[in-house]
């Protein structure tokens, strides 16, 4: 699938379950990790948080005690909801995760919570994700995982997905990625038995 034709996929999908997010099945699938990962944001004391992929914006509304923050979604139906959620208390904008709107070195933290799978150009997203983060700023990034050689077989089936699923990730994949984008690897683990969840440092 090309890589136009994944975005607009995952566009006409989340604008269709927006409203109904929570009570999805991805919904729920992701909705098991974020304990995990809001440790992991409130262990950041940087006050500039940016969510790529934000969704419905869940993540930034539990979020403790900062005072800059932002969320980018492909999908205009998210963001709409994001913004019934969190008001003004967020700038968030429709766009696209290969294309930030932020100057450079603007955000402590950028978090990437189960979106990373639906980028077709990855290294372009990393590209961004890096440019915006200041020096010692944090990635936070959550998505599915499953072992080999179940990991390789959904991957084959992907190809159909009509959701904009586009790659799931192995360690040794998603870490020759970082690495060859600037990032060092802070810590990498599997919250659950289908996710992992990393933390990565722009040196
Ligand atoms: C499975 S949802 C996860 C939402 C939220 N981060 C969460 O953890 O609940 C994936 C999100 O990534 C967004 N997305 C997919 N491709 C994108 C892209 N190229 N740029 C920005 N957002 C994208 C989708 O619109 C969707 O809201």
């Amino acid at each position: 699938m090309d890589s136009a034709a994944a975005k607009l996929n995952s566009m006409k999908k989340f604008d269709a379950d927006a409203s109904n997010y929570a009570q999805t099945s991805d919904g729920k699938f992701c909705a098991r990790v974020y304990p995990a990962i809001l440790d992991e944001l409130n262990r950041d004391e940087g006050q500039t948080i940016l969510d790529i992929g934000c969704g419905t914006g869940i993540l930034l509304s539990q979020v403790k005690d900062r005072s800059n923050l932002c969320g980018l979604d492909l999908s205009a139906g998210m963001i709409e909801q994001a913004k019934l959620k969190l008001g003004d208390r967020a700038e968030l904008v429709v766009g696209d995760a290969e294309n930030l709107p932020w100057p450079e070195g603007f955000f402590d933290t950028v978090l990437c919570s189960f979106s990373f799978h639906h980028y077709p150009k990855p290294d372009a997203v990393l590209r961004e994700m890096y440019r915006v983060l200041k020096t010692g700023g944090r990635l936070i990034l959550a998505d599915p995982w499953m072992p080999p050689p179940f990991l390789q077989l959904m991957n084959l089936m992907i190809r159909f997905s009509r959701s904009g699923d586009f790659h799931e990730y192995s360690k040794k994949e998603i870490m020759r990625l970082l690495h060859s984008s600037g990032f060092r690897i802070d810590r990498y683990r599997h919250p659950t038995q289908d996710t992992f969840l990393l933390t990565a440092e722009k040196e």
